[in-house]
């Protein structure tokens, strides 16, 4: 083969090699059943203390026992996509898996929790509507031997007597972080309306707290109103509708979580208001609706709230049972959506 037939047989094969690479590679990219080389829709964790509850090894595993999971509400994607994980790995996991519904009532939180106490559960996990009230739930737990598990919200008591740990997210500085977009988004002056979610909650609280700790290094930014709208989205459209009159020359809402965060842009959008644009908006969660309205223009920022506490849950259970030292605190890690990186995320939200 001549020199010039050789050179162009290699330069055609290597064409070739490309090709025969390339099609593998665009097949896995369009194939929607492929696994993520990460998991971006499962929960990572960090322990930030060193405090942890020692149990003794029980000698049963997770198949030999009844867990019960008190849920304190079901009315949005966050609450579902929560209460969703855990069935999944209750029923998967545990030998009986039982769980109920407060329906956004605290008093309705404590007597599910002594109705499950009654039936027989070994292991409890609550999601606590709001930081104080769940004490009788908690004495009722511990009178009955009944270990108990805190997740996505705190309640008022002490880790290893009233309950073995906290799983959740770090919610004052979910509240940082969606402050310093602000503040780096508007120019560092303007008029913000808070709509503060469920009073009495600990998301509520510490994402307020959050938020005013980086707002109050700039005298420029004022929180013109703050709100509650309990978490939803009609009650978040309807407060931002109110505030709208008294604040029009508002710059920038702050919802402590996406549902407010849509009922808002609504409300904005009704009044002729252009989301995104004249008023920004941030909020806290995720949620495929947020990232879409991020893709949209509309929403400029939330920070990840991660509700997908069956695998974490369970596994930790699985740790107490085995007599392992469990961390009093278990912190879920928050990712940061915005305009560059939401529409790579949208696929894995709720
Ligand atoms: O406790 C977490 C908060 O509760 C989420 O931000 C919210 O959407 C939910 O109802």
């Amino acid at each position: 083969m001549s020199l010039e037939k050789l050179s162009r047989w290699l330069a055609l094969t290597a064409i070739v090699a490309l090709l025969v690479a390339l099609v593998p590679m665009q097949l896995f990219a369009q194939d929607p059943t492929a696994t993520p080389a990460v998991d971006y829709a499962k929960q990572r964790t960090k322990i930030t203390t060193s405090a942890f509850c020692q149990a003794q090894p029980t000698g049963l595993t997770l198949k030999d026992i009844t867990v019960g999971f008190s849920q304190m509400e079901n009315n949005n994607p966050w609450r579902i996509a929560e209460t969703e994980s855990m069935k999944a790995e209750g029923e998967k996991r545990a030998g009986k898996y039982i769980a109920t519904d407060a329906q956004a009532q605290t008093a309705k939180q404590v007597s599910d929790v002594e109705d499950m106490i009654a039936q027989g559960i070994d292991v409890l996990v609550i999601a606590p509507r709001e930081y104080e009230g769940l004490t009788p739930a908690l004495e009722a737990a511990k009178a009955a031997g009944v270990p108990v598990f805190l997740v996505d919200r705190e309640a008022k008591g002490t880790p290893c007597e009233d309950f073995i740990t906290f799983m959740g997210s770090n919610f004052i500085e979910e509240g940082e972080r969606v402050a310093q977009w602000l503040v780096e988004n508007m120019g560092e002056k303007g008029k913000v309306i808070e709509l503060y979610g469920t009073i009495g909650s600990s998301p509520a609280m510490d994402r307020a707290t959050g938020f005013r700790n980086v707002i109050s290094k700039y005298p420029g930014i004022e929180i013109v109103a703050s709100q509650s709208g309990d978490f939803t989205r009609a009650l978040g459209q309807q407060v931002m509708e109110q505030l709208l009159q008294a604040y029009p020359d508002v710059n920038a809402v702050y919802a402590h979580n996406d549902e407010m965060a849509l009922g808002a842009i609504q409300a904005l959008k009704d009044a002729g208001r252009k989301p995104g644009q004249d008023v920004l908006v941030v909020s806290i969660d995720g949620t495929r609706d947020a990232l879409q309205a991020i893709i949209d223009g509309e929403l400029g920022a939330t920070c990840e709230c991660n509700p997908r506490f069956g695998p974490l849950a369970f596994d930790t259970i699985e740790k107490f049972l085995a007599g392992e030292p469990i961390p009093t605190k278990i912190t879920v890690e928050d990712m940061f959506f915005t305009k560059e990186n939401a529409k790579d995320f949208i696929e894995f939200a709720y």
